[in-house]
């Protein structure tokens, strides 16, 4: 149990009649890294947001480190906040603020450091994303994707979190970009101890950042495994996933 740092227990969510998460249950371990695959539109992105509690779910229970955090307060919240780093899927960068003002953002305003010393601390996380000190004064939209991407990973890791939330790294990246990416999301994670939630439809990224890999589809996990299990599995919708095919259980909605 204490090696359990997430454990999500029959997660509703609808929006009006349309039901998107319909009894999610799935354990996150301390440390792991755990990828969600499934489709666009399946809702991988509400189930990190209702963890989060961005969202509230209808029913069911999140608990991280045991704690329950469905229906907490604000100020409870802000506390859970503290404890995650988010890189989001078009990284979301303030274009207002400077690279190093959108990194330093979190310990500015969550840990109140002072300036001068964030901007020590958000130049030395540009350096492990491996960007030179002289990106920290640019405007983000004078960078490429790949330089926002890592912008955004260095955001989402500059005030050392227990939980990253990774919203699909890798789109609109090329496929050695990605890699890169890739590389750098399990160094970060490795580096800081923590515990990884990603969400992609990307397999490559899954295959690569991945200790375990669970499938979304029509509301429920309704498989999970390693990647070697995942190669060797016959469910069939997680064949058709990974093999990208048109044909099997799976029927594209449009
Ligand atoms: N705030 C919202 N209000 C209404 N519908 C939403 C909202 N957020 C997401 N949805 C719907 O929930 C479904 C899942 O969305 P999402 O989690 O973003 O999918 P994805 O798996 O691609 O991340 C979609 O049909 C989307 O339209
Ligand atoms: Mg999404």
């Amino acid at each position: 149990m204490s090696d359990t740092k997430i454990k999500i227990t029959n997660l509703k969510k609808a929006f009006g009649r349309k039901v998107v998460l319909d009894g999610v249950d799935l354990d996150i371990r301390k440390g792991e890294s755990l990828v969600v695959i499934g489709g666009s539109g399946t809702g991988k992105s509400v189930l990190i947001k209702c963890i989060q509690g961005i969202l509230v779910p209808d029913a069911g229970s999140i608990k991280i480190d045991g704690n329950e955090v469905v229906g907490v307060t604000e100020e409870q919240k802000e506390a859970m906040h503290s404890k995650m780093g988010m890189l989001f899927q078009g990284g979301a960068l303030f274009d207002s603020l400077s690279v190093w003002e959108n990194v330093a953002f979190g310990l500015i305003e969550n840990q109140k450091m002072p300036k001068k010393e964030a901007k020590l601390a958000a130049v030395n996380v540009l350096r492990q994303v491996g960007l030179a000190p002289d990106v920290a004064d640019l405007s983000p939209s004078e960078l490429s994707g790949g330089m926002q991407k890592r912008v955004g990973l260095a955001r989402a890791i500059a005030t050392k979190p227990e939980i990253i939330f990774f919203d699909e790294p890798t789109t609109g990246l090329d496929p050695i970009m990605s890699d890169v990416i890739n590389d750098l999301i399990i160094e970060s994670v490795k580096g800081l101890g923590a515990t990884a939630l990603t969400i992609t439809h990307d397999m490559a990224s899954a295959r690569k950042i991945a200790d375990r890999i669970a499938m979304l589809y029509k509301g429920k996990i309704i498989w999970q495994g390693t990647v070697k299990e995942m190669d060797k599995t016959d469910n069939p919708y997680v064949c058709q996933f990974i093999h990208g095919s048109s044909k099997g259980p799976i029927k594209v909605e449009v």
